[in-house]
């Protein structure tokens, strides 16, 4: 079988995109997936297209998908979140994208994650760096606490877990430039490679949230673990630190429970 190659899913996220940007004035069908975890039609219309488009091209294929869950089998694993920050797309906030990965022989090998309301196409291929639309992806080279600018996000369990990320947004509240809140991990991965933010880190996320953004930033020279300094970010409970080398260290730090 023909592997799917980085314009293959550049095409891919473009198309899945412009359902988003076509569904994002309209009303919506919000239903609940949890007591603050939502859901639109545009989210269901997005993975379906995905779905449907990428079985035709490549049959031999396993997905992993935010709405759907786990279907499929054969080589190549799909990650997708068809529509990443959606309480903000349900909001009318214009933040928000679509992320889609491929993984085969045990490694992600390609990412995209297209924001259409400001037509950015991030993407990038194992070994052979990562870009917006064409344009090279470079972290920053930030080393110190007091000279960055963060990101990161609050799972949906957040009213009730016990580890919730306020400890640790308080921290990082009191010794850096700021700590900012998009509303979509994939995106926090992207700036972050685009050298934005100079780091990110979310706990508690699922692996279609993280599996294109995280190549994205290593690919762009982060250093990308989960919050225990492991590099198998994917695996459960996937939790992501992503930075530049020096600064994720001092991150890892004040991480610490
Ligand atoms: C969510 C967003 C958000 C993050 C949540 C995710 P969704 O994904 O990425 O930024 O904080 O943990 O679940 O639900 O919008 O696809
Ligand atoms: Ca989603």
């Amino acid at each position: 079988m023909t592997h799917p190659s980085i314009s293959d899913i550049q095409s891919l996220a473009r198309a899945a995109g412009k359902i988003l940007r076509d569904g994002y004035e309209t009303d919506h069908d919000v239903q609940l997936k949890g007591v603050i975890d939502l859901v639109t039609e545009i989210d269901h219309k997005s993975e379906k297209f995905l779905i449907e488009e990428i079985r035709q091209r490549w049959p031999s294929s396993r997905f992993v998908a935010e709405e759907s869950g786990e279907s499929g089998s054969g080589e190549l694993t799909w990650y997708i979140d068809p529509l990443d920050g959606t309480v903000n797309y349900a909001h009318g906030v214009p933040l928000f994208c679509v992320s889609i990965a491929c993984a085969w022989d045990g490694q992600t090998r390609l990412g995209a994650v297209y924001d259409p309301m400001r037509d950015e196409l991030f993407s990038a291929e194992r070994g052979r760096g990562a870009q917006v639309n064409a344009r090279p992806l470079k972290v920053t080279r930030v080393a110190a606490l007091e000279k960055s600018l963060l990101v990161t996000g609050f799972p949906y369990n957040t009213w009730t877990a016990k580890v919730n990320n306020l400890e640790f947004f308080g921290r990082f509240a009191r010794q850096t430039q700021g700590v900012r809140r998009l509303g979509s991990a994939a995106l926090d991965l992207c700036y972050v490679a685009a050298g934005r933010f100079d780091g990110y880190w979310e706990l508690s996320l699922q692996p279609w949230d993280l599996a294109a953004g995280g190549l994205i930033a290593e690919e762009a020279g982060a250093r990308v673990t989960n919050l225990q300094g492991g590099d198998d970010y994917l695996s459960p409970p996937p939790s992501v630190l992503a930075a530049g080398s020096e600064l994720h260290k001092k991150m890892l730090g004040v991480l610490e429970l």
